[in-house]
């Protein structure tokens, strides 16, 4: 059934195109702003190490296995679990994963929104020339009279998430893939200039060199593994749909395992790019890596107002944390909206993106809000609205959507429906590793990972 199935929604041109769109949504925040703070905090080396057997282990082998049932499926997550599992004999109660994924996006993209709201917000601060002369204490203030100003936060917030409405309404075609690929190319550029000032005139290459490559155990904890397991599942959009739904797009005879190599490798070197465009920089002014959320929007502005050619450099980094922003903005905003456009009776994508568009977006006002206005909120323990959001989708259900994938294609698919998707051979012998990684080692490290950090070792200790 499945080979008569064809995309309701358009398909990619190419597959270079899918690689593109997807690569545009694995590069965002979480490469620019979230990695490089992390490792920050998390002691340098010692987390990039843990991160990259992340993405290896268990972020690869979930990424082929999400688009291998995105293709298979060719519909919204939800609609393409629910026939897959159908097709394959099992419960229609699979549909609940995509269910699990189209919420995952929706409070994803809530912060997600508010954060690229600040990216846009920034570029016109370095048009501007704030940057110029600004001294810590200034910064600082401008960011947090950002943050603390329900007016310009949710004004940003609902510009960005204005955009994002436009392209996904827009299509596949003429939505999706013309805006990656004029954007992508962009940020390319954008950030290779970046890397290449850092190593060029910075001075501080090696400090930033060691401080991302020499790894110091000592800073790392049971938590900061499931940070970076978080990360790697955020980084890589996996878990949640989104590259299940651009896989739907991607024509049949295009290589999955190729495409997948291709995007996880794209968004690690842009995420240690993103390390070596920053930390060179951070370092050459005598400033501490380790600050956290701000290190982007507080520390980097005062780098940009003290090196030369620093409101050059500033506008193109701010451009390119929007560009990136964007690109994977519309792809958590897809896979809700693919699935409302199979639902309505007009088949209205138009209708479907301004309806989830407003919905998402009124789930940002209480985050933008959480940050000011109602600060005083905490949906967890000590945790406001914003990094409640962020905890509950990244850490634990983007990690639970990939576990729960890894089973359905790695232990409830028929190898043969499997092995016909990926267009492989059975009997290869990376198809058999792909297979014993998928159906053991991704799944182990994740349950092991969530056992350890809720403390459900010290109940058997
Ligand atoms: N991968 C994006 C980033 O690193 O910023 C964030 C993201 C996009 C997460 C899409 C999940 C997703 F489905």
């Amino acid at each position: 059934m499945s080979e008569t199935r064809s995309s309701l929604h358009g398909e990619w041109s190419s597959g270079m195109i899918f690689v593109l769109a997807a690569t545009g949504s694995a590069v965002g925040l979480g490469n620019l702003w979230r990695f490089p703070y992390l490792v920050g905090e998390n002691g340098g080396a010692a987390f990039v190490i843990i991160y990259l057997l992340c993405i290896l282990l268990v972020g690869l082998p979930i990424m082929i296995a999400e688009i291998t049932l995105g293709r298979r499926g060719k519909r919204s997550p939800i609609n393409s679990l629910r026939s897959v599992a159908l097709e394959e004999g099992r419960s229609a109660n699979w549909a609940l994963l995509g269910w699990l994924g189209v919420a995952a996006g929706f409070l994803i993209l809530s912060f997600y929104s508010v954060v690229g709201g600040w990216a846009l917000s920034y570029v016109l601060q370095s048009l501007l020339g704030t940057f110029q002369g600004i001294t810590s204490d200034s910064s600082t203030h401008l960011f947090e009279t950002l943050v603390a100003s329900p007016f310009s936060v949710l004004g940003w917030h609902t510009l960005f998430m204005l955009l994002l409405f436009g392209i996904v309404a827009m299509g596949v075609r003429k939505g999706l893939q013309r805006a990656v690929t004029i954007l992508m190319p962009l940020l390319f550029v954008l950030l290779i200039l970046l890397v290449g000032y850092g190593m060029a005139a910075s001075g501080a290459f090696q400090e930033a060199m060691a401080f991302m490559f020499q790894p110091d155990f000592s800073a790392v904890e049971g938590g900061t593994v499931l940070t970076a397991m978080g990360q790697a599942f955020f980084t890589l959009s996996l878990g949640m749909g989104a590259i299940m739904v651009y896989g739907a797009y991607l024509p049949k005879h295009e290589s999955i395992p190729h495409s997948a190599g291709w995007i996880v490798g794209m968004d690690t070197i842009t995420a240690i790019l993103a390390g070596l465009a920053i930390f060179p920089i951070v370092f050459a002014v005598g400033l501490e890596p380790g600050e956290g959320a701000g290190l982007v929007f507080i520390t980097l502005p005062i780098v940009f107002g003290e090196i030369p050619f620093g409101y050059l450099l500033g506008l193109l980094f701010f451009v390119l944390l929007s560009v990136a922003a964007i690109t994977s903005g519309m792809s958590l905003l897809e896979p809700a909206t693919s699935y409302l456009t199979e639902r309505r009776r007009d088949g209205s994508r138009l209708k479907a993106a301004a309806i989830i568009s407003s919905l998402i977006w009124l789930l940002g006002v209480a985050c933008g809000l959480s940050l000011n206005a109602l600060s005083g909120i905490t949906v967890l323990p000590g945790m406001n609205i914003f990094d409640s959001l962020e905890y509950i989708s990244n850490d634990i259900m983007l990690p639970l959507g990939g576990l729960l994938i890894a089973i359905f294609v790695g232990w409830r698919m028929r190898l043969s429906s499997v092995v016909g998707e990926l267009g492989v051979n059975e009997n290869g012998a990376l198809f058999k590793l792909w297979l014993v990684v998928t159906r053991f080692v991704a799944p182990a490290a994740v349950i092991l990972v969530f056992a350890n950090a809720t403390g459900l070792f010290e109940l058997f200790g």
